[in-house]
């Protein structure tokens, strides 16, 4: 997606994603995934699974929207401090960094004390070319890594994304160079995505650890 499209959502407040509490599959995450090792969430909006990890380890977040990243901290009554870092600026507060700007322009020393990642609704955001990229730079960013990867299936001809289809075949195939583990799924048929409703055939929430 056009980095225009996702200012738009945040200017026009048309956040269908968001949640309203921590994500149950986070929740029920493994436990040795949970743990206080810092953990990096690519495309992070002003997710309440920010603070939901924080309770655990430092969190580093990357967010195209300045709005999401003063919201996040305003809404949370956190007090953040802000620094102008290149292109990017760093939000910053307790447990939790937020770096604003773009995900595909971020350098490796930005996420350096990282070794988890988190990610909810950031590759389902993307479209199909756009998920190599993201996939690429993840690896580019953490040369070692155990991700905590939220994906979303459905019958593509049935609705346009974001959020997309991504389904287990295209799992396997971008993260071919790791290990790969289906862990849960969520039957959300009839019922909706976040703030959105979907009226497809099905609709299935899916939560897989991957290390590299
Ligand atoms: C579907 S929302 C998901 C947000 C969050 N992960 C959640 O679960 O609430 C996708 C987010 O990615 C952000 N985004 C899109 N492209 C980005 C980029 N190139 N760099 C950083 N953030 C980006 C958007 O502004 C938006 O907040």
């Amino acid at each position: 997606m056009q980095q225009d499209f996702w200012l738009q959502c945040w200017q026009q407040n048309q956040l269908g994603w968001q949640q309203d509490e921590a994500h149950p599959l986070l929740r029920s995450a493994p436990s040795d995934w949970l743990n206080a090792s810092p953990v990096f969430v690519p495309l992070c909006g002003k997710s309440p699974d920010l603070l939901f990890l924080a309770q655990q380890a430092p969190v580093v977040g990357a967010e195209l929207s300045e709005i999401a990243c003063r919201d996040f901290f305003t809404e949370n009554q956190l007090q953040a401090t802000r620094a102008e870092a290149g292109e990017f600026v760093c939000y910053s507060a307790a447990e939790i960094k937020l770096w604003q700007g773009d995900f595909f322009a971020m350098q490796s020393a930005q996420v350096a004390e990282c070794r988890r990642i988190y990610d909810r609704a950031a590759l389902i955001a993307l479209p199909a070319p756009m998920r190599r990229d993201y996939v690429n730079q993840l690896r580019a960013l953490m040369p070692t890594a155990d991700l905590l990867l939220l994906s979303l299936e459905y019958p593509v001809g049935e609705k346009n994304g974001p959020p997309f289809s991504v389904p287990a075949e295209e799992i396997t195939r971008l993260f071919g160079f790791a290990e790969v583990t289906l862990l849960q799924q969520r039957d959300l048929t009839g019922q909706g995505f976040a703030r959105r409703r979907f009226d497809t055939t099905y609709l299935t929430e899916t939560s897989w650890r991957i290390r590299w």
